[in-house]
């Protein structure tokens, strides 16, 4: 009977300090989601509408999941949430969904990096092209080991990995060393890289990177010299995730001329050579005063 009211937290786990999972109740788009796209979530009457990307999604159930991560006043109120409250409204799905194009999972593979965060919106793409039968080979970064999560064996990485065996290759990095590889999602792509452009002896092919703008942007850096394509998924800035406002603009450089796109429609993902990063990153810092403000008025 929970589930009879749309927009109504079904589930919720917490998946490591200040990351919450929702399960929530959304049959319509659970119905239509596809890969790579995004929700706009209004969580109550009066408040800021946020994008999050569909983390996963289950049709029979008529529930989607999303994952937030408590930065700013709504995230942090969102996160207190409890399974029986509902969200006010949520929109969706947006965006364009992931292209995918068939590959020779003998020969080749095609490379995730996660930073963070990241993972909740590479696993749905991942599964994607595991169904399709390609190679994936997912490059997964935590800051340090308290902020693992989906990895275990009955978790949603661990369980792609027993379904799809050999097809799936999983490294781990952290920070600080505490888990997996020392390093950043960039410490084993670049040594992929250097040692040929390939991974276990197979090609890569297309590099899919998610997380912090910085990472995205290093990874994007680090592959341009290879010329491997490289598509970055953005979280920008949105407001009312339709095209209209302006907020996601992405300044993106086409035969070197800047053309606007907008990352609510023409994305979430971007080809990440074509981003002009020196004038996109500071667009994330457009309103730190104001969360700042927000955030010292809500007493988080
Ligand atoms: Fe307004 Fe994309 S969020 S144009």
């Amino acid at each position: 009977e929970l589930a009879a009211m749309p927009q109504r937290i079904i589930d919720k786990i917490e998946l490591a300090p200040n990351i919450v999972e929702f399960i929530v109740y959304a049959p319509m788009i659970a119905k239509t989601a596809r890969a790579g796209q995004f929700v706009r979530v209004l969580a109550w009457p009066d408040g800021e509408l946020i994008p999050l990307t569909l983390a996963d999604w289950d049709e029979q159930a008529g529930t989607i999941c999303i994952v937030v991560q408590g930065m700013g006043t709504t995230s942090m109120k969102i996160n207190q949430m409890q399974v029986g409250e509902a969200f006010a409204g949520i929109a969706g799905p947006l965006g364009q969904s992931s292209a995918l194009h068939r590959y020779d999972a003998a020969r080749q593979t095609v490379v995730f990096t996660a930073g963070g965060l990241g993972l909740p919106p590479v696993y749905p793409i991942a599964r994607e092209h595991l169904r399709l039968g390609n190679h994936v080979t997912l490059i997964a970064g935590f800051r340090s080991a308290d902020l693992l999560f989906w990895i275990g064996e009955h978790e949603r990485i661990g369980k792609l990995k027993a379904e799809f065996g050999d097809r799936l290759d999983v490294i781990y990095t952290s920070n600080d060393g505490s888990f997996g590889l020392k390093g950043f999602v960039t410490t084993p792509l670049e040594t992929m890289l250097k040692d040929g452009k390939q991974s276990q002896g197979r090609e890569i092919v297309e590099i899919v990177t998610i997380g912090p703008p910085l990472m995205m942007r290093a990874v994007s850096d680090l592959t341009r010299p290879y010329g491997v394509h490289t598509v970055a998924s953005l979280n920008s800035i949105m407001v009312d995730a339709t095209g209209m406002c302006g907020a996601c603009m992405v300044p993106v450089n086409i035969d070197g001329k800047m053309v606007r796109k907008h990352a609510c429609v023409d994305g979430p993902e971007i080809d990440a050579h074509l981003i002009d990063w020196d004038k996109f990153l500071p667009r994330f810092n457009l309103f730190k005063p104001q969360e700042l403000a927000s955030r010292t008025r809500h007493g988080f």
